[in-house]
């Protein structure tokens, strides 16, 4: 397994890799890994011939009042669950690296990032859009995994390869959860045992509502209702946002159909964190 921080070098070996016809498949990451990216790299390895891991906190993804100094780093232990996972280049840039003095590029994807976590994150899908674009652009990818867990993010990222015309496949892959039903996250770090379990109400939303929908509840105001107040049970938990959105477009809707996508953002103390599921889809 080869780690590479230069970018130039990163984007001239996935030239040369491109000429010699190799599938590069790509998992970009802020590091901290768990069994969901773990599950990304296994599908990536399975689909490429040379697999490339990212490894960048990325700075303006990040609001002011964000955890980017304290956002959890173990690249030592990330590289041996990416050697584990079969990762061929490691791709480590710096912040300076990647915006370096009189950057001044950004991609933003308009209406999908809006709501959701967009609203209280203002410009932070733009720092995605952006970094990602970037990432693409040095690792050449045939194709790129995300996680289902970061819906609007994977729904941003589509739209953005749509609209630019990037000849990347997009691939989503299904949320990873703790044998509780936690969904995996770098920030569930940051939980207290009592706040974990508290956290596990996320799961119990989801769950319920998907029963709902199964038995035929389809009005947004009496499923919205009872998520609330399933949440609301946990008195440790605040809600930022219960929300039943088309799927694809993520705009608003009165009455969900199979495609309609429940998503949940909460605060923990300090943590924020997000669970969703597409009601009708299969798990
Ligand atoms: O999901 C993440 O880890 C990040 O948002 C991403 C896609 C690597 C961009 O920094």
């Amino acid at each position: 397994m080869q780690i590479i921080s230069d970018i130039q070098q990163m984007q001239s070996l996935a030239t040369s890799l491109k000429r010699e016809g190799k599938r590069i498949a790509f998992v970009p990451t802020m590091g901290f890994l768990h069994a969901g990216h773990a599950s990304l790299l296994r599908e990536g390895r399975r689909r490429g011939d040379v697999l490339v891991l990212s490894i960048f906190v990325n700075p303006i993804q990040f609001g002011q009042n964000e955890d980017l100094d304290l956002y959890p780093r173990d690249v030592e232990r990330d590289c041996r669950i990416a050697a584990e996972c079969g990762v061929d280049i490691v791709f480590t840039p710096d912040a300076a690296g990647m915006y370096p003095p009189g950057f001044q590029t950004g991609v933003t994807v308009r209406e999908v990032s809006l709501p959701l976590c967009g609203a209280s994150r203002p410009g932070h899908f733009d720092g995605v859009a952006t970094v990602v674009a970037k990432l693409f652009n040095i690792v050449q990818p045939d194709l790129a995994l995300f996680g289902r867990k970061d819906y609007q993010q994977l729904a941003v990222i589509r739209r953005m390869v749509l609209d630019l015309c990037m000849p990347v496949e997009i691939v989503g892959m299904p949320i990873v959860r703790e044998t509780d039903g936690l969904a995996m996250s770098s920030r569930n770090a940051y939980l207290s045992q009592e706040q974990r379990r508290s956290a596990l109400c996320l799961h119990r939303t989801v769950v319920a509502a998907r029963k709902m929908f199964a038995a035929g509840e389809r009005r947004v105001d009496v499923m919205r209702k009872a998520a609330q107040e399933t949440i609301g049970q946990e008195p440790s938990v605040s809600i930022e946002y219960v929300e039943f959105r088309d799927g694809a477009t993520l705009e608003e809707q009165e009455i969900v159909d199979n495609a309609t996508l429940l998503a949940l953002a909460v605060k923990i103390g300090q943590t924020r964190l997000i669970d969703n599921t597409v009601l009708g889809e299969e798990l």
